[in-house]
């Protein structure tokens, strides 16, 4: 069965093809980075207008270049939330016309899942059950999986997810959008010179707080005149919390739950110091650790894809006929 994946949660008009044998077929992905820079963050409006004028094509292009046609499809999945509502819903209503108007399913697919499930697409993808460490722009979850659909949710952020630590953090130093891979290829030219604290690590517990390392950063930044130099500085000092804070945690989750793999995915697991992080710190605890490939980190279709025909195998299809988009989905 070929499986269409569909993501517009948020700034990446993104398909892909999966089928539930040969795997991934074929995806493509539209950013729209360059036309939100200029603004600083992503402007909802733009992204939703952006979406709706990429998509269409970029799925007739998806399919010719994979030699099939519509009819080729077994079903459709779409991120369904969680992201900007004006963006979801052009890739939901896109989504169920589709299987509408071909006779087959859609599936609603909650955007973490698809996070979840990207190391999945690697040549050696781990096996349940295992422990998940998600960290995206919206979110930073510790996560039980069991299997598909079976996922108990260990910690979480109590206010900034860590990319938007990461965003926020690159505004302040003066690096354009969007900040975390700026900060961190800034980061590779210092040295951890500022001892930035560890939130929440000196207690009990799996929650994870990022706002007062944005404060910590501010407040560094205002102290005094900053040279370039002590702005690679504080970025190598910010990174380095981080990275030690993200391997405290999983560390005791692993020991908690007695699981021996570890997934990490989200965008910030592209970020090459948090790899060589938890890699060590998995290594110490004789765990295997498991990353997506680097353009599989960030927003793409083929997590979509896959999550959606895992699904669809299951017989785990969530909802109806209806268009829905869930902006806040738990
Ligand atoms: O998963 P994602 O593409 O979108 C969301 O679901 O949010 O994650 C985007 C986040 C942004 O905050 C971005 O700055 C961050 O991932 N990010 C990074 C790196 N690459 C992307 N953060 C740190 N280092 C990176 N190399
Ligand atoms: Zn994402």
């Amino acid at each position: 069965m070929y499986v269409l994946g569909i993501e517009t949660s948020c700034d990446e008009t993104a398909v892909a093809i999966f089928h539930s044998n040969k795997g991934l077929v074929h995806h493509l992905l539209y950013s729209q980075i360059d036309m939100h820079s200029e603004y600083g963050g992503v402007v909802p409006e733009l992204a939703s207008r952006d979406h709706i004028r990429k998509l269409i094509p970029l799925v007739k292009q998806l399919l010719q270049e994979s030699g099939l046609v519509n009819a080729d499809l077994g079903g459709i999945a779409y991120t369904a939330g969680p992201g900007l509502m004006g963006a979801l819903l052009v890739g939901a209503a896109t989504a169920r016309s589709m299987a509408w108007a071909l006779q087959i399913p859609a599936v609603a697919v909650h955007h973490m899942e698809g996070h979840l499930l990207a190391p999945m697409l690697e040549d050696k993808p781990p096996q349940f059950p295992f422990l998940a460490l998600l960290i995206s722009g919206g979110h930073t979850l510790l996560v039980h999986v069991n299997g598909i659909g079976q996922y108990k949710l260990l910690g979480e952020s109590l206010d900034d997810a860590v990319g938007e630590a990461f965003d926020k953090t690159a505004k302040m130093l003066g690096l354009g959008y969007p900040g975390g891979p700026k900060l961190s290829a800034l980061a590779e030219l210092g040295t951890e010179k500022i001892r930035f604290p560890r939130p929440m690590t000196d207690r009990p517990g799996l929650d994870f707080s990022f706002s007062g390392l944005k404060t910590f950063a501010m407040n560094t930044i205002n102290a005094s005149p900053k040279t370039e130099q002590d702005k690679a500085d504080i970025a190598a000092s910010f990174q380095a919390a981080i990275a030690d804070t993200l391997s405290i945690k999983c560390r005791r989750a692993l020991r908690q739950t007695g699981l021996n793999r570890l997934v990490v995915a989200g965008g910030v697991s592209a970020n090459t110091q948090i790899r060589a992080a938890l890699t060590l710190m998995a290594a110490g605890e004789n765990a295997d650790i498991f990353f997506p490939r680097a353009q599989f980190c960030t927003d793409n279709g083929a997590m979509i894809a896959y999550a959606g025909c895992q699904r669809l195998i299951a017989g785990q299809i969530i909802e109806g006929q209806a268009i829905t988009a869930r902006p806040r989905w738990p």
